[in-house]
């Protein structure tokens, strides 16, 4: 897609990556990606707002062609997706300057090799005059790395927050048109990439809100022409309330484990509960980290391999861990065949889920019925907390 006007003297230099589908080598990536750069022009300076995955930066470098002057490159996130591609743009533009917080510095040069001659640090608050465009800086750590930063430019009325409120979609949309599919879309970026840092986003809403922005323009998937509905969005997902739901990611080698989770969310469904299957042999890792953004309990369901729980099952803990949803309650089922430490050693994956551990229930063999008893007990026991919530 060639280059799009967003506002006068604003315009869309990014690349789609239609083909992506895995991010960090972990993160699915269904629709694909975009890597949004934007070139502000003021009446005597041109910034652009940060660059492209290296992988596209031939897309960037076309679309520069015509520019015949940039004076500042804003580093809003020294990761390579968005800043791999400003040697490149340095390269073009031998008198341009790196904007960037201090703690992006020393990445840029590490990551990417960037002189410290090219690079001025720009402090929380600072403004930068480009004519009759002021560019704002606000410096927001841990959307997505400690070194991130937004620009806050009052004259379009646009905020550009790089990772923060984007969403992995490839598409010719450069705004959202789609509400309830970029919404999706977005959900699922803030469960892979935001919700460990949760408690920072909600004071960065409360920072953002007085701008009363017309735009909000991120730097993957369509610039957001209704922000109030993707700032309603993340409050609810930030904010400390979690539903009546049941998350119950599970591996089942020869059918007893599933047996169990089938019967235990038949009976929270039969409770009105809203339930999510996930066989992590199958699943799509970033389905999971969805569900989780809303749910109250975490049900784990492993088989027992070598004594504890089945790799793929430590691999889905310790993701879920890491992302640290807002999760209450928490359990384990699962069927073994001879012995089992799986709860102690699941229970020792998930420090930072501050939650309340319900009795699981393991079964030898084939689940009979004391184990189906049992499950009946935690169905109820999950019912009575949720109904408390
Ligand atoms: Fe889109 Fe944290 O990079």
């Amino acid at each position: 897609m060639k280059p799009k006007t967003i506002r006068d003297g604003v315009v869309w230099m990014g690349a789609i990556d239609w083909n992506r589908r895995l991010f960090d080598s972990l993160i699915p990536l269904p629709d694909g990606t975009t890597y949004n750069a934007y070139l502000v022009k003021g009446s005597e300076k041109t910034a652009l707002l940060d660059t492209v995955d290296p992988a596209m930066k031939d897309v960037l470098m076309s679309h520069l062609a015509t520019v015949d002057r940039v004076d500042y490159v804003v580093s809003h996130h020294a990761e390579q997706d968005h800043s791999g591609s400003i040697p490149a743009v340095l390269e073009r533009y031998p008198d341009a300057k790196v904007l960037c917080s201090p703690k992006a510095k020393p990445l840029l040069s590490e990551h990417l090799e960037i002189g410290d001659n090219r690079i001025t640090t720009v402090e929380d608050g600072e403004t930068l005059s480009l004519g009759e465009k002021t560019l704002h800086f606000l410096h927001m750590p841990w959307v997505h790395w400690p070194e991130t930063m937004v620009t806050h430019i009052p004259e379009v009325g646009m905020l550009f927050t790089c990772d923060l409120f984007g969403s992995h979609l490839a598409t010719s949309s450069l705004c959202v048109g789609d509400e309830p599919h970029v919404c999706e879309a977005a959900k699922r970026y803030y469960a892979e990439i935001m919700m460990p840092f949760r408690s920072v986003i909600k004071k960065y809403l409360e920072r953002i809100a007085p701008f009363d922005c017309e735009l909000i323009a991120p730097s993957h998937g369509p610039v957001h022409t209704n922000p109030k509905c993707i700032q309603s969005a993340y409050s609810d997902w930030v904010s400390d309330a979690v539903k009546d739901v049941v998350v119950a990611p599970f591996v089942s080698m020869h059918g007893s484990t599933e047996t169990m989770v089938d019967y235990l969310l038949e009976s929270l469904m039969d409770k009105g509960t809203e339930v999510h299957k996930f066989d992590l042999a199958v699943t799509d890792i970033g389905k999971l980290a969805m569900a989780l953004v809303d749910a109250a309990t975490i049900v784990i369901g492993t088989p027992t391999v070598y004594g504890g729980p089945h790799p793929t099952v430590f691999f889905a803990t310790h993701l879920a861990n890491a992302l640290r949803p807002k999760l209450k309650y928490a359990t384990v089922i699962g069927s073994y065949g001879w012995g089992t430490k799986a709860v102690e050693q699941i229970a020792g994956l998930i420090p930072n889920l501050d939650v309340e551990v319900l009795d699981p229930v393991l079964c030898k063999g084939r689940p009979g019925e004391q184990t189906y008893g049992a499950l009946d007990r935690l169905a109820e026991a999950i019912k009575t907390r949720h109904d408390s919530l």
